[in-house]
């Protein structure tokens, strides 16, 4: 349709119908289960409301989309076609890594490949629009939503949201196969008080240009069709009402000019905020904002009208926000084919196919990060494990298949691959033990996102606090008994997989007590134990990591993830992941980054004599775990930083750094060698450390290869004192190593 013609149905539509296609009600309200993804309160929408809302969240499923939209159209006064949306984060029904666990690869053109699979999937599911990327900066091991996120740095988060972006809508969002991506939760809602759910964020002006808004503009850069309010205040306003931000940054400064759509239910919570009186005020400051569609609350349906017709807000606000909806739905095509690519042959042909399965395992076992692998004992390194020796493997996550985030609304347990499943393919012989060892939680608590509340269910019915206690006994002493015989020990352990996403605030950052006490009789037994961690957010690892010969981190690695998990214990495919957030020493620690700043008492390691020093009493002031750290099966050498000049024009200077980075050991790897700047002063403080760059490469045993980084003057810039964003004359620092504790630097002057 031509934008004239769009134009002309706006004018012929009627003040509700417009107000209508504003609203975005949850799927169970159209005859279909779907996701329930937020608190769903009493009905109160009208029939006309339901069957003229301008948009469906939460179904997939070609049938029954096209039938939805068929009655649909035909009680439309124009016609005009729903749109139908979905949480598709980190895959439909092929599960790919949780996206922090994508962060991990330093590879966007993988993560690109994920998310056009996971497009496919969607759009000959019926799915138009998926609500990703979630482009939230996090620092805060405790916030449950770190796993959506790509981790603590703005550039690596910046290159996954646009990867993300490209994934899901390729060139033009009409393309077959293509959803419209929605880069979220604007702004800043990856920094709550505290780690704690849905809390307040207090940022300044400067934080939040610095490290939380470019990822978010380079999704939009990519150019996502949508974007999403966030729950959370920022200046004491809740974002679905702040015309600041919305207005004046996102469609200003960013020049984004798609579709804003609420959080679920933000709008109407901008009550219990404290920021609106009632549903009609949260409406007029909505609109006012800039909101375009009032996802699952009744703030629109129910006053936008009534303000319009009493002139307390103007029409025309209400004819930009659905002029765009519209032309949403024209660029997706849906004018012409409601149905775009729904398709229920091509979706039994598409989901779950091999082709998808392969790459769930290929990005899976790219995102794991060796955290630690020392010699066993006998003098060789634990991993990866010998065919000739007498394996156990316990935990339980040994058979677990709910390896995908509690962001996986579309799923299925039963489609993954678990370890035992896997480790039977590679090895079935006496040689291979399997034991559950422990629940995955104390018989007391449990977890279930169930029902159509979402709600919490109350503690596990059943089995009796005895009968709970003799199962725990009998598992732990088949488990040490298999202990004993084994020449090692593979321990499958971690976070119950809804233990992090959404209201998954922990204040506890460790696995679960009951697990951990399994890993402490084994590590009595067996000198040689494996840790294979399943977790959703960064954890204190302190004693796992003391006790354990080696550990390897793999999060909630997806459909394929028992296959990757083998494919890396094997020593088949060499880890090459890096942390993308740090893991803190323990949950004191919280929040902490590498980019930190310097205070003017900097604390000169653990052995600094000086009392008066910006550090801990009582823990370290470096987490257990640094950002861009991960090992791997091989060894590098990487040589001093050559610097191709000590000066560098700020007026369109640039110059290279470069290092000689060699194989040492005896098995070929991948290394990521990553660029870090430090602008040691200027008109405001800068970080010790920035990201600025990073190179992934392959090298054979014994290969050795000069790896070149161009530093340019755009580089340099940052939110200066002034709030312009440029560069200044100074002094500068150059790292170039294979993570963010790297030492290896040189500096030149910018002039
Ligand atoms: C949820 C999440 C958001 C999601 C939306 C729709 O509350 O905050 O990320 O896309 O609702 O499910």
């Amino acid at each position: 349709m031509t934008e004239q013609k769009l134009y002309d149905l706006l004018q012929d539509m009627t003040l509700e119908e417009k107000v209508n296609q504003l609203l975005q009600l949850p799927a169970r309200m159209y005859e279909g289960e779907g996701a329930v993804t937020g608190n769903l309160a009493e009905e109160k929408y009208s029939q006309e409301e339901i069957w003229q809302a301008g948009s469906i969240l939460g179904l997939h499923g070609a049938s029954a989309l096209r039938k939805i939209q068929d009655k649909y159209m035909e009680g439309q006064p124009h016609h005009i076609p729903l749109l139908f949306m979905l949480d598709v984060i980190h895959g439909l029904r092929t599960v790919f890594p949780m996206p922090l666990a994508q962060g991990a690869s330093f590879n966007p053109e993988m993560t690109e490949r994920c998310a056009a699979a996971a497009a496919k999937e969607s759009a000959v599911s019926g799915v138009h629009v998926t609500f990703a990327p979630m482009a939230d900066l996090v620092r805060d091991a405790r916030w449950g939503r770190v796993m959506e996120s790509t981790g603590e740095d703005p550039y690596l988060n910046g290159l996954m949201a646009a990867a993300m972006v490209r994934g899901f809508q390729g060139s033009d969002v009409g393309e077959k196969d293509r959803v419209a991506a929605c880069v979220k939760h604007f702004a800043g809602y990856g920094a709550p008080d505290g780690g704690r759910e849905y809390n307040n964020v207090e940022l300044s002006e400067h934080a939040l240009r610095e490290f939380y808004l470019p990822a978010y503009e380079a999704g939009i850069k990519a150019g996502s069709e949508l974007v999403m309010t966030s729950f959370n205040t920022l200046d004491g306003i809740p974002s679905s009402g702040n015309r600041r931000l919305m207005r004046d940054i996102l469609r200003g400064e960013m020049g984004f000019e798609g579709v804003l759509i609420s959080d679920f239910g933000a709008v109407e919570e901008m009550i219990a905020h404290g920021f609106c009186e009632d549903g009609s005020e949260a409406a007029k400051k909505a609109i006012l904002a800039g909101v375009d569609i009032d996802m699952v609350s009744d703030s629109y349906c129910g006053h936008l009208a009534e303000l319009v017709r009493s002139g307390e807000v103007e029409e025309k606000l209400v004819d930009e926000a659905v002029l765009r909806v519209l032309r949403l739905k024209n660029k997706l095509g849906l004018f012409e084919n409601p149905y775009k690519d729904g398709d229920a042959a091509r979706e039994r042909e598409v989901i779950l196919c091999e082709e998808n399965r392969k790459l769930a395992r290929e990005a899976a076992r790219e995102t794991f990060v060796l955290l630690k692998n020392e010699a066993g004992t006998d003098g060789v390194p634990l991993l990866p494990l010998k065919r000739d020796k007498m394996l156990a493997f316990i935990g339980p996550y040994v058979d677990c298949k709910n390896l995908h985030s509690a962001w996986a609304i579309c799923g299925q347990a039963e489609d993954a691959v678990s370890v035992r499943e896997a480790v039977t393919e590679w090895r079935c012989d006496e040689g291979i033990m399997f034991a559950t060892g422990s629940r995955m939680l104390d018989s007391k608590e449990r977890l279930d996102r169930s029902g159509i509340t979402g709600t919490r269910k109350p503690k596990e019915e059943g089995m009796s606090a005895v009968e709970a206690g003799k199962q725990a006994d009998l598992m732990l002493e088949q488990a040490k008994e298999m202990a004993a015989r084994a020449d090692a020990v593979v321990l499958c352990i971690g976070e119950h997989h809804l233990q992090t996403g959404e209201a998954a605030s922990r204040a506890d950052i460790t696995v679960p007590e009951v697990q951990m006490e399994l890993f402490r009789e084994i590590c009595k037994i067996n000198h040689n134990v494996a840790v294979v961690l399943f977790n959703g957010r960064p954890l204190d690892l302190r004693e796992i990591s003391e006790k354990a010969r080696a550990v390897l981190e793999v999060w909630l690695p997806g459909t394929e993830g028992g296959h990757a998990v083998v494919d890396v214990l094997t020593g088949a495919y060499n880890p090459a992941g890096k942390l993308p957030m740090s893991f803190p020493y323990c949950v004191g620690q919280a929040p902490v980054c590498y980019n930190h700043y310097a205070t003017g008492r900097p604390c000169q390691g653990k052995d600094d004599p000086v009392f008066f020093r910006s550090r801990y009493i009582d823990i370290p002031n470096e987490p257990l775990y640094s950002f861009g750290y991960g090992l791997s099966y091989t060894s590098f050498s990487i040589s001093p930083v050559w610097l191709g000049s000590e000066t560098m024009k700020q007026d369109g200077g640039s110059q290279n750094a470069a290092v000689t980075v060699k194989n040492t050991g005896n098995t070929g790897g991948t290394e990521t060698l990553q660029l870090y700047i430090r602008d040691v002063s200027a008109s405001v403080v800068r970080p010790v450390k920035e990201l600025k760059g990073f190179k992934k490469m392959f090298l054979e045993a014994g290969e050795e290869r000069t790896v070149i980084f161009e530093i340019t003057e755009e580089m340099l810039r940052f939110y200066t004192i002034t709030g312009t964003f440029a560069s200044e004359k100074g002094r500068f620092q150059v790292w170039i190593g294979n993570s963010s504790d790297t030492e290896n630097m040189a500096e030149f002057v910018l002039i």
